[in-house]
């Protein structure tokens, strides 16, 4: 008999436990009849069912009828804070315009910038509520949040703020992340190099200093920075304690990825024109390769990321939203379990991962969230599936019975 579970304060039980834990070899690092239970927050215990006598526990005991129990959903990677939206981008594009065409004419991401900066802190927190509750409603507990469409000091502070202004309010963990160096501002249209000197001399410190991020982020791209100025970012990245992460290889190769690793980015995201070369780099790394099939499909894109190498050299595979109002306005993570393996071939279990475990480690939170196992948050859904690849097959129809944040039951 297993005791441990005397002083946990709530235990699931009956339960088909998707750990997604590495160590634990079946598929989704499942345990059948298995029970879980929490204590201050955490996963205080996992056993076999035959192993406890809740005749003498006090605490809650809920039934979970064999039915799924995961890790809560992380959305590594969205830009879920802006104002406006661009419908008429939209219709740009379907009438034979590419997102490049329309980000060179002065669209795209600074029509955004224009009307970010025109709301103030909670002008962009009531704008940005409705995405935040679709995902959580589909099960997301973390959530990263980009900056990114202030690119002055005074209103990407006002993004990084109104981001976790929203997330106070909600049963979410919120990982922030300072993207200065998304596009280069109206302001400095000639001068892309005196912008990046802003961004590493005033914008990472101060960020830094406030704690108002977590990570920084930079568009490697033809028509954002380049792998030079990427690089001047990594530096001051680094003196600052700050983890790395980077859009790299999404319309072309800029080598960004390759570079991030040589940095130990946490995570390098999009990747479709990622080569062998880079994907080695990762390997050395440990780095997180983020895939964004919504943003693929979005905009239309045939050039896939090169998932088979990836899984050939076993870099851990991230899957994320990339909620944003231009290349990705898809309030779903769920959805995005179904695209990355209808579009990009991944397993429903890479899926799943990509959204568990690997989100976590792409976040600098591998040691916190991502697998149920004793000792993490208690960040859990509860499935009213039996199988946990229905998670990727299914689209909704919105299964989820229980959200457990750490370790209470927020939604049911
Ligand atoms: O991740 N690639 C750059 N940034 C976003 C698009 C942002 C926008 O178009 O507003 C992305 O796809
Ligand atoms: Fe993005």
């Amino acid at each position: 008999m297993n005791s441990a579970y005397q002083n946990c304060q709530r235990i699931w039980i009956n339960a088909q436990i998707a750990t997604l834990d590495p160590l634990i070899k079946t598929s989704y690092g499942l345990l059948k009849d298995h029970a879980i239970g929490v204590k201050d927050g955490k996963i205080a215990f996992i056993s076999p069912q035959q192993e406890i006598d809740l005749n003498a526990f006090q605490g809650d005991i809920i039934d979970t009828h064999g039915h799924c129990l995961t890790p809560g959903l992380i959305d590594s990677h969205t830009h879920l804070i802006y104002g406006g939206q661009r419908s008429v981008e939209f219709s740009q594009r379907l009438n034979g315009n590419t997102y490049e065409e329309i980000s060179r004419a002065g669209g795209g991401i600074l029509a955004t910038v224009t009307a970010t900066r025109a709301l103030d802190e909670d002008g962009l927190v009531e704008q940005a509520q409705p995405r935040l509750e679709a995902l959580l409603k589909e099960g997301v507990t973390t959530v990263e949040i980009k900056s990114g469409y202030g690119l002055t000091l005074k209103d990407e502070l006002k993004m990084l703020r109104a981001a976790k202004k929203l997330v106070k309010n909600y049963p979410l963990r919120l990982r922030s992340t300072l993207l200065a160096a998304h596009a280069i501002p109206p302001e400095y249209q000639n001068s892309s190099d005196a912008y990046i000197k802003l961004i590493c001399e005033e914008m990472i410190p101060q960020v830094a200093a406030e704690g108002l991020a977590e990570a920084v982020d930079i568009f490697c791209e033809k028509i954002a920075f380049s792998a030079a100025q990427s690089e001047q970012i990594f530096v001051a990245t680094q003196k600052a304690g700050l983890g790395i992460k980077i859009h790299a290889e999404q319309l072309s190769n800029s080598h960004g990825a390759e570079l991030a690793a040589s940095f130990s980015a946490w995570s390098v995201d999009h990747l479709e024109y990622l080569d062998e070369t880079g994907i080695k780099a990762l390997k050395k790394s440990g780095t997180v390769a983020t895939l964004l099939p919504g943003a693929f499909y979005f905009l239309g894109e045939t050039k896939k990321p090169p998932v088979a190498l990836l899984r050939q050299y076993q870099i851990p595979i991230a899957l994320a939203s990339d909620l944003n109002p231009g290349s990705c306005p898809l309030a779903s993570l769920r959805l995005m379990l179904n695209m990355g393996c209808i579009l990009f071939g991944l397993t429903p279990e890479e899926a799943l991962q990509g959204t568990t475990r690997n989100a976590a480690t792409a976040l600098g939170l591998g040691d916190t969230v991502g697998t149920l196992t004793v000792g993490k948050a208690a960040d859990m859904l509860l499935w009213n599936i039996d199988n946990p690849a229905q998670l990727a097959y299914q689209f909704g129809q919105n299964s989820l019975l229980q959200r457990i944040f750490a370790g209470e039951i927020s939604y049911a």
